[in-house]
């Protein structure tokens, strides 16, 4: 399905996407992230293999092509068609008797997508920070999900970006962003930087209240400092004692504002 006009994500999204798998791989802080999410994932996974996915800014498809091989029939969807052409090959490769739709729309206009079609829709990395208008984006994704069905998405935390105010001596800046997380996604190019809004767990709870979500969990990833610290996680029983205790912590509401992303999952309300 084809959108017409590139948006500066896009194209940086776009120019990323052949490189994208190996920015994180033998990374072990990255590796932990990857760990907890999908423990965070299987608590809310349905056991039922005929659950509909959708993956949404699946990127290279890191969390829909787990659901896609555990068996669930899974649908990709992403405002980069180059990411979504990765996805595209890793299926052939995979699968090539299969075709799940590779949807390229951003995620504040799923006018293709009918009402109610998916029981359990994921959103990892940044997508509902970089869509234009994230209220919207939220609720399209509540009306392709059915009823009783599953959303879990993480956010870039608000809180994790006080630091590049601070760095860039801009006070000003500071209290604009604290006040409504407007930012730009620094990138090494100027003219690559985009607009995202960064989201505090007080946002998500009030978002998910707006559509009438129930809040099932709100984790910080990570609140511990493991991105700093990440060569005490080489250490297999070190990493095990490490990961034991950012599980334990990871729903603490003191300890969320150091994470650099919040991830949450809510459910959409049943028909009576
Ligand atoms: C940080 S990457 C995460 C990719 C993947 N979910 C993962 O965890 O590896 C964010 C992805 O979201 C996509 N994206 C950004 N804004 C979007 C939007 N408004 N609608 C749909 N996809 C978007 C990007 O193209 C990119 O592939």
């Amino acid at each position: 399905m084809a959108k017409n006009k590139k948006s500066p994500v896009e194209n940086y999204h776009d120019r990323v996407a052949g490189i994208y798998d190996t920015i994180y791989d033998n990374n072990p802080y990255w590796e932990a992230v990857f760990e907890i999410t999908w423990r965070h994932v299987l608590k809310f996974l349905p056991k039922d293999l005929s659950t509909r996915c959708l993956d949404v800014g699946c990127g290279t498809g890191r969390w829909g092509m787990k659901l896609f091989k555990t068996g669930y029939p899974t649908d990709f969807l992403d405002i980069s068609w180059k990411m979504l052409d990765q996805v595209g090959k890793k299926i052939d490769k995979l699968a090539p008797d299969k075709r799940p739709e590779l949807i390229h729309t951003g995620i504040d206009d799923l006018s293709m997508i009918q009402n109610e079609t998916y029981d359990f829709i994921i959103g990892q990395g940044d997508p509902l920070n970089c869509a234009d208008r994230p209220e919207k984006a939220l609720k399209e994704l509540c009306r392709v999900l059915r009823p009783g069905g599953i959303i879990l998405m993480s956010v870039d935390n608000r809180h994790a970006g006080i630091f590049h105010y601070f760095r860039a001596g801009d006070v000003a800046g500071l209290a604009a962003f604290i006040k409504n997380g407007k930012t730009k996604w620094v990138t090494d190019d100027p003219s690559e930087q985009y607009d995202i809004t960064m989201f505090t767990a007080d946002n998500i709870r009030a978002l998910c209240e707006q559509r009438g979500l129930k809040l099932l969990s709100l984790i910080g990833k990570t609140v511990l400092p493991l991105r700093r610290f990440q060569e005490m996680l080489v250490d297999r029983n070190q990493r095990l004692e490490l990961l034991k205790l950012e599980e334990s912590l990871n729903k603490v509401e003191a300890m969320l504002g150091n994470a650099a992303h919040l991830e949450f999952v809510a459910q959409k309300p049943a028909k009576d």
